[in-house]
This record gives structure tokens, sequence and C-alpha cells, in this order.
């Protein structure tokens, strides 16, 4: 056999993941800027791209806004290299971002730009995850354009769940056929006490395999706002704990899912004058 050959068969394969849920807010980013830091902390070669081209904020959330200056539009328009608008993170040595471009005026992407993008940054990386802007229009059809994998974000609400089916239809179609899903901003307590969807509801209507399930915790907004993801955190908070075991699962291990009922029953019942049937102004402080 040719040395060469061998050399092939040991060239890195790159898991390229879209991260999407139709519906906005429900913690996209979020969880693309996290599992990215995780996944690098755990030794592996990642790219986060922000394909939310109108309402870019990975990279603030990553705390690299400063540190831009070229970004996937300067590339496609062939105004730099890919290298040159990569955007190292000094934390992590396995972590670049592919930011949307600071200065320049946003123009057209097509999905095939953004394949041919992604052909080129992948074969260096072990895992790129792109962070897709909400809806199902060109902005997400760009998104998912180049993506073997989908983790499907959703908050355990009706209209977040709908708009996570129609994304799972669409990225099926698309012929994404590794699908993940991830529930964010769960909170037990209020589902049993309000009857609200349970995570075991919200699995069974979307009926695609689950990968985690992430409190509501205010850890996340405190973090979001100091562009420091929570997994870099000395002392993990159960969201980060959440997002470290995702990461884990993507990379094949067994890890428990979370009892995430026992923190909050625990406050619910040391504080004996809350009657949590009464209104759900009472809860409030809880969650
Ligand atoms: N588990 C959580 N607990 C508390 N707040 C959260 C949680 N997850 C996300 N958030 C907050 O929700 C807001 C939206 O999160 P994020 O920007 O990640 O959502 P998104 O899906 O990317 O939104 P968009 O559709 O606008 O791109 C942010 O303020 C974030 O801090
Ligand atoms: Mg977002």
């Amino acid at each position: 056999m040719h040395p060469w050959s061998l050399i092939e068969q040991v060239s890195i394969m790159t898991r390229i993941i879209v991260i999407t849920s139709g519906k906005g807010g429900v913690g996209k980013t979020t969880v693309t800027a996290n599992l990215g830091m995780a996944l690098a902390k755990m030794g592996r070669q990642v790219a986060l791209v922000d394909a939310d081209f109108n309402l870019r904020n990975l990279d603030l959330l990553l705390g690299l806004e400063k540190r831009i200056v070229y970004g996937a539009f300067d590339f496609l328009a062939g105004e730099c290299r890919l290298e040159q608008a990569l955007v190292k993170d000094k934390r992590q040595d396995g972590l670049v971002l592919l930011p949307v471009s600071q200065k320049r005026s946003q123009g057209t992407v097509t999905p095939e730009q953004m394949k041919s993008l992604l052909d080129t940054l992948a074969p260096k990386y072990e895992y790129v995850l792109i962070d897709s802007p909400a809806g199902i229009e060109m902005g997400f059809q760009n998104a998912i354009a180049a993506a073997t994998e989908a983790l499907i974000i959703t908050t355990p609400e009706i209209p977040s769940i709908r708009d996570a089916d129609r994304t799972i239809k669409l990225l099926e179609a698309q012929g994404v056929e590794r699908l993940h899903l991830i529930i964010n901003r769960v909170r037990p307590l209020m589902a049993r006490v309000f009857n609200l969807m349970s995570i075991q509801d919200v699995q069974e209507l979307l009926d695609i395999p689950l990968i985690g399930v992430i409190p509501e915790d205010e850890s996340v907004i405190v973090s979001t706002n100091h562009g420091e993801p929570l997994v870099l955190a000395e002392n993990q908070s159960t969201s980060a704990i959440a997002l470290n075991n995702i990461a884990s699962r993507l990379e094949g291990k067994t890890v428990e899912f979370l009892d995430l009922d026992s923190p909050y029953d625990d406050l619910l019942e040391a504080d004996e004058t809350i009657d949590p049937t009464t209104s759900f102004a009472n809860l409030c402080p809880y969650f």
C-alpha cells in the first residue's frame, strides 16, 4: 500500500452539526457557544459558524466580538482568506469562530455558497457547529445546507414544540438524518404544578432521540452578558453540567440525565408559607 493512502485513511472525519429550532429565542446560540467550548475542553478541534447573518451574536456570547476583523461575507466576496476570517479562542486552543463580518453590508448568500464555504472549512476540524437563525426561510436553508446532523432546540412550550416539529420535517426532507433533541429552559416543578408539558411529553411529540435537558437557570443570563460560556466556570451550575453532558453524549459516552426535579423541590418544600397551587406569582422567585 502506498504511504499516502494511509494518511488519507486517518484524515479527520468532520461532524457538521446545525443547531436549529424554528422558534426564536429558545437557546440556539447559547447551546452552540457552550457545546463548542465544552468539546474544545475535551481536546476536540472545533469550528463555530455564525449563520445568523442578520442578528449575529455568537461572537458576543463567546466574548470574541472585539477580535473580529473579517467574517464569512468577506471570505465569500473573495476579500480575505478563510484563515484570516477565523477568530481563535484564547481560552481553548481547539476552538475557532467564523463570525459574520463586522463592517461589511450583508449581501445575499445561497445554500451553494454555504456548502462551498463549509467544504473549505470542515477538513481541519472534528466538529463544525452551525448556529442557525430562527425561522425556516433562506437563513435556515443556508444554515442546514452542509449539515449532516442537527440538534433541535425547543422549550417545553407548545409554540416552540410546533416550530421544532416543522423544522424536523424540513431537515428530514433535506436528508439530514441524524437528529437529536435538546429541551431547554425546563422548570420541572412548574410543569407539575400547572400541568404543563413534561420532558417525556415533549419527546413523545417530537419523536427524535433526546440528547439533553437544560434547566432554566439565571447563570445562563449572567454568562451571556459577560461573554464567558457557562462551561468555563469553576463552579459548574446545573445548566453547565447539562451542557457538558450533551458534549459527552455527542462524543458517544453514556451519561445519565440529571434529576432536575430535586433542587426546585427542595426550595419549595423549604418554604412552608408558599402554596404552589395558588398563584404563579408565588412561584416566580423559585425559578
Ligand atoms: N437555560 C436557560 N436559562 C435561562 N435563560 C436562558 C436559558 N437558555 C437561554 N436563555 C436566555 O434566553 C435568551 C435567548 O437565548 P439565545 O440567544 O441562545 O436563543 P436563540 O435561539 O439563539 O435566539 P435567536 O432565535 O434570537 O437567535 C438569552 O437571553 C439567554 O440568556
Ligand atoms: Mg441565536
